[in-house]
């Protein structure tokens, strides 16, 4: 495995093994690299013949007061896992290369709406850095493909309207959500959890399940069973910020033309914030015509 920190080296690099006719599959990280990430590796391995990963623990998606310095950096033990996974070339750059002239007058890409709503609205600016440093990200390595978690189930919508948006010739593939035994998704900020948040922690995902399956059996009245969710979230210990019933698509409110359900909840357990989401097809969409209506 090759490491870089220099664009110049790495596109030095990936253009020959593109000219020797290898495809490029591309997993973005911060780092910190759990299972989750694993499986996105091995999806990219699956589809290409080259996996770039990166490790960029991105300022700019970081608002004041998030946990940008506590954010946790293993390169070492980053790099012996991504070695053991066969992965050909490890992009590590330093906050320099990718923004040299620093973050205040840096152009922004901005996708309107779906990242305005949920944790574009707990967390401003959030996916405008997000969206940001993936396009120069995509524009350094130019992959064919490009690899995302559902975990992030916004940010994966984002990044692939930004993709069709801008005509990106890169293909976008979604990965399923790593958990942990109980049902935790794996997540760097696990590891910020006390003991006794790890044992409350699950109870997100509970809580998701819980709604997906009332709704599964015709339980059709949304904001009910979005205030209960929240009602026991917080009864369980946690701080909700959200819990919403949306179009799994267009993120917004759900309609009688929504093919497919997605429940999205953000919760702090004490200073830690957990995302998780889950989703339902509507099938037959004739039935959910009905129970969209009386909604
Ligand atoms: P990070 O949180 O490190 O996540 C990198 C990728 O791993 C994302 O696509 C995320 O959805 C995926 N991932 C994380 N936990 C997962 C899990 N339990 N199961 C499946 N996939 C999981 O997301 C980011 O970094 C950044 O915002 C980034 C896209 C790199 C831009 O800075």
């Amino acid at each position: 495995m090759r490491t870089y920190s220099g664009n110049a080296q790495l596109q030095a690099a990936l253009g020959k093994l593109r000219r020797d006719g290898n495809t490029i599959g591309f997993v973005p990280t911060m780092g910190n690299l759990h299972e989750g990430h694993l499986d996105l590796v091995r999806k990219a391995r699956d589809l290409c013949d080259i996996v770039v990963v990166s490790i960029f623990v991105n300022p700019l998606q970081f608002g004041a007061g998030e946990d940008l310095d506590a954010y946790p950096r293993t390169l070492a033990a980053d790099k012996e896992k991504l070695f053991a996974e066969g992965v050909q070339v490890l992009y590590a750059p330093g906050v320099e290369e990718i923004y040299p002239e620093g973050m205040a007058a840096q152009t922004i890409v901005h996708v309107p709406d779906l990242g305005d709503t949920l944790c574009g609205s707990s967390r401003p600016g959030h996916f405008d850095g997000v969206t940001t440093v993936v396009s120069k990200l995509f524009n350094i390595v130019q992959p064919d493909i490009a690899v995302f978690g559902e975990k992030d189930f916004q940010q994966l919508s984002i990044v692939r309207k930004m993709v069709t948006d801008l005509c990106l010739p890169i293909r976008i593939v979604g990965v399923a959500t790593t958990r942990a035994e109980d049902g935790l998704a794996l997540s760097s900020r696990n590891g910020y959890l006390s003991l006794d948040q790890r044992s409350i922690a699950p109870m997100l995902h509970q809580t998701l399940n819980s709604c997906r399956e009332a709704i599964a059996c015709g339980f059709d009245n949304f904001l009910q069973l979005e205030s209960h969710a929240r009602m026991r979230l917080l009864q369980s210990g946690f701080e909700p910020d959200y819990f919403a019933i949306r179009d799994a698509r267009t993120l917004s409110q759900v309609t009688e033309d929504t093919e497919e359900i997605a429940i999205l909840a953000a919760a702090r357990l004490g200073k830690t914030r957990l995302i998780d989401n889950v989703r339902l097809s509507l099938n037959p969409v004739s039935d959910w015509g009905m129970l969209a209506s009386g909604h």
